[in-house]
């Protein structure tokens, strides 16, 4: 996992910022975080997790086995309406630690840009709203640990030293 940036790396708590030209860097930061994705398995993947401020995101739900590549650049909410039920959530830059949250949007609208540099629009609701609302957070410096309880907050303190500890071991 030497790749991924983990908690608590500072480079996750920063925004990232808003790319003016699509160019053969952005072209290949995308190729590279896409296949990052997959080698590791994620669903999902935000420009900060390899350690640049980039404003993009990869998603790949692999619904039934089935590729479909969402590429995001410079995404941004704006609309969204409802609540998503109870669910679990986890991150690559989390590793291992998975917990319910709340407070994420059924329904959300984005606008985007691909890599083609056309303005598009995504409305899209339930799990691949989730994602999408989780990936964005990571572009704000936020993570999904941010949305637990208080008293979530502090059962992850825990299991996240005995997680840490384990890593360290195993190494
Ligand atoms: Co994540």
């Amino acid at each position: 996992m030497e790749e991924i940036k983990v908690y608590p790396d500072s480079i996750l708590r920063k925004k990232a910022k808003d790319i003016e030209r699509i160019d053969d860097r952005i072209i290949q930061l995308l190729d590279k975080m896409v296949d990052i994705m997959y080698k590791h398995n994620g669903i999902g993947l935000a420009a900060e997790q390899i350690g640049t401020l980039d404003k993009l995101v990869v998603i790949d739900l692999r619904t039934n086995g089935n590729n479909r590549l969402i590429e995001l650049i410079n995404p941004i909410i704006i609309a969204s309406e409802g609540t998503y039920e109870e669910h679990e959530e986890g991150c690559l830059s989390v590793p291992g630690y998975y917990d319910v949250i709340k407070d994420r949007k059924k329904w959300i609208k984005v606008k985007y840009l691909d890599r083609n540099e056309e303005e598009k629009i995504i409305e899209t609701e339930d799990f691949l709203s989730v994602v999408i609302q989780h990936e964005i957070d990571h572009l704000n410096g936020r993570l999904f640990i941010d949305h637990l309880s208080p008293t979530q907050k502090l059962v992850f303190k825990k299991e996240w030293k005995k997680l840490q500890r384990e890593r360290e071991e195993s190494k």
